[in-house]
């Protein structure tokens, strides 16, 4: 008989409907720690015939960190977007890459997380406040999806006034291919150019007023190409950067955040402890993040001849790198299915394997975790989930792949 986890089809949706399909991957990390996964015949949409799994910690960790053998360009999704590819800082090898992400890191450093750490509080303090008044409400819309949102989009300088609709569209076009929602699935294109149009209607503001915010210096900022010559970013660049900005920026942390509290609620004993011990703080939300990786994949291209453990990988393969496999690693973690908030170290991957593009917002996400939890411990003595978790599987083209998207729960 063979082992149904063996030969599960990593490509089928059903595999993620409750969530990353972790005992597949325990089985793929001891048994095939670099298979072969073919996309069935007949697959929607344009992609490569198959793909490269990698689930080891130490595979995926060293892949991420030679972007010379594993090149970015062609974006970390397994659709072929020929629009992204080389396009988006995160489909962008070399010194593209650099001179791009120098330019905006300008706005993410610790100094200026720090800053906006007041900005943070005040936003999670009326989130949790408002949520009381309503005692039984769904974490993740009314608390989990509410910080991101907004911390992202005060960076970005979106006006308050827009930003319902702006991160509708966004979870629109994150959710046009959900087909577990039930509805008939949206247009992702239509999605995808409402906000675009929407990046430069902004980007026009910005031009006519400029303030201390991500799209003003985005779209005025010069960029040195590798003959000297400055230039602007383009519209297609600016549009794309928008849309990373607002999808990395918001669902990633609030499924950190959502997967968190529903861990928590699951090792009572835990949570009691790290709201009596302020201290313990900084290590839980390490090990929520390295427990909910909220990130399934990212995908990368072989650029020549290779091997990994004997294997051999083709120039042209894909080749994908799981993080929450890695993140559940036995060789790496010390019995890596106990959620223990004082585990250390714990080097997970979260964030990427520390290469070249290492997530952007790793302190801000940090940041509006630690604070969020804070926020709602100060102000809430008891918090019970009502109701099952609901999960939705994205494709299997979209590397964030598995999102919670309802948690009932009950506050007093
Ligand atoms: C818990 C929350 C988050 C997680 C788990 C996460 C995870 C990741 C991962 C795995 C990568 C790819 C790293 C690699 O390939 O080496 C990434 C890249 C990125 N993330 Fe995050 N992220 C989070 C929050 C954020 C936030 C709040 C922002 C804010 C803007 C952000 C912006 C970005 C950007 C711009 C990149 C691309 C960087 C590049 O290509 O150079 N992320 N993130």
């Amino acid at each position: 008989m063979p082992d149904p986890e063996r030969t599960a089809d990593l490509t089928d949706l059903d595999l993620y409907r409750d969530g990353f399909p972790h005992a597949v991957f325990t089985t793929l990390r001891r048994d095939e720690p670099v298979r072969w996964q073919p996309f069935p015949t007949g697959f929607p949409g344009e992609h490569d015939p198959g793909f490269w799994v990698l689930s080891r910690y130490e595979d995926i960790q060293a892949a991420n960190r030679d972007p010379e053998l594993f090149s970015a360009h062609d974006g970390p999704q397994l659709s072929h977007q020929p629009g992204i590819a080389g396009s988006m800082l995160v489909s962008m090898d070399g010194p593209d890459h650099s001179r791009l992400r120098r330019l905006i890191s300008a706005g993410f450093t610790p100094r200026m997380v720090r800053a906006l750490d007041e900005q943070a509080r005040a936003w999670a303090g009326a989130i949790v406040d408002r949520a009381l008044e309503h005692g039984r409400l769904d974490f993740v819309s009314e608390i989990a999806y509410q910080l991101p949102m907004n911390m992202i989009a005060d960076i970005v300088g979106i006006p308050i006034a827009d930003r319902e609709h702006v991160f509708s569209v966004t979870n629109q076009f994150l959710l046009a291919s959900d087909s577990s929602s039930g509805t008939p699935p949206a247009d992702p294109g239509a999605a995808q150019a409402e906000m675009f149009a929407y990046a430069h209607e902004l980007g026009v503001a910005k031009r006519a007023h400029p303030s201390d915010d991500v799209w003003t210096l985005l779209c005025t900022v010069a960029v040195e190409a590798d003959d000297g010559t400055t230039t602007t970013l383009n519209e297609l660049e600016l549009d794309l950067f928008f849309m990373l900005l607002t999808v990395a920026g918001s669902e990633t942390t609030r499924n950190a955040i959502s997967i968190g509290l529903m861990t928590l609620l699951e090792h009572p004993d835990q949570l009691a402890r790290m709201r009596s011990e302020p201290a313990t703080m900084r290590d839980a939300v390490e090990e929520i993040l390295r427990w909910s990786s909220p990130v399934g994949y990212f995908a990368r291209r072989a650029t020549r001849d290779t091997e990994i453990r004997g294997v051999p990988i083709a120039a042209g393969d894909r080749v994908t790198l799981w993080y929450p496999s890695g993140n559940r690693d036995e060789e790496v973690f010390d019995d890596p299915f106990r959620f223990d908030i004082t585990r250390s170290p714990n080097l997970h991957l979260a964030f990427g394997g520390g290469g070249p593009h290492y997530c952007l917002g790793a302190n801000l996400a940090r940041r509006e975790i630690t604070i969020l939890f804070e926020e709602l411990f100060a102000r809430v003595r008891h918090i019970e989930q009502t109701g099952p978790p609901v999960y939705s599987a994205l494709t299997i083209e979209n590397p964030i792949l598995v999102a919670l998207t309802s948690l009932p729960v009950e506050l007093s």
